[in-house]
């Protein structure tokens, strides 16, 4: 993209979370537990035109790095996802998410027969699967509208 066509500012320091399927920017920010309550600079682009994808969302995040964990689930939502790490302004680190074996502590199991969803101390576990998650505990499959199960925050 040129430069009189950028829509959102170049940022300093944090981390530029690039080429998100056209729609699920805040997916991605609730999944990250992104609400703006942080106090720092949060950008959101929304379907914007990309030569990969059509169109794209784009989320730039202020002086915050992410944790593999975070990445990994990231992963779910937006399998094509481009980590960029930005310190000073340039690009530092670049990296493609890749999908987890297991997702630990993210997701919420739909079933309401589960383990997970009675008053146990018990952490929610899915295996990822080609074609879906598998809870770990009763082994409901989750197959679509991953973002809808989110248990963060
Ligand atoms: N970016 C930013 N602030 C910076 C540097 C980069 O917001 N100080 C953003 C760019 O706008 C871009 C992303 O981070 O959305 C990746 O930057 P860069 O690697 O320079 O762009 P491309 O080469 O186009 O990336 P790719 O090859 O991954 O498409
Ligand atoms: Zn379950």
């Amino acid at each position: 993209m040129s430069d009189h066509e950028l829509r959102v500012s170049k940022i300093r320091d944090g981390t530029v979370l690039d080429h998100l399927p056209g729609g699920s920017a805040l997916h991605v920010l609730a999944l990250l537990g992104i609400d703006g309550s942080e106090g720092t600079g949060v950008s959101v682009a929304m379907n914007v035109p990309s030569d990969r994808m059509g169109t794209k969302d784009v989320v730039k995040v202020e002086e915050r790095e992410l944790s593999q964990a975070e990445v990994d689930v990231l992963s779910l939502i937006a399998p094509r996802a481009t980590v960029n790490i930005v310190q000073e302004y340039a690009v530092i680190e670049k990296k493609r998410v890749e999908r987890p074996e297991s997702v630990a502590g993210v997701l919420a199991c739909p079933n309401s027969s589960c383990i997970t969803n009675a008053d146990e101390p018990v952490t929610t576990r899915f295996d990822v699967l080609d074609d879906g998650l598998r809870c770990s505990y009763c082994e409901e499959i989750i197959r679509e509208g991953i973002a809808d199960h989110l248990d963060v925050g």
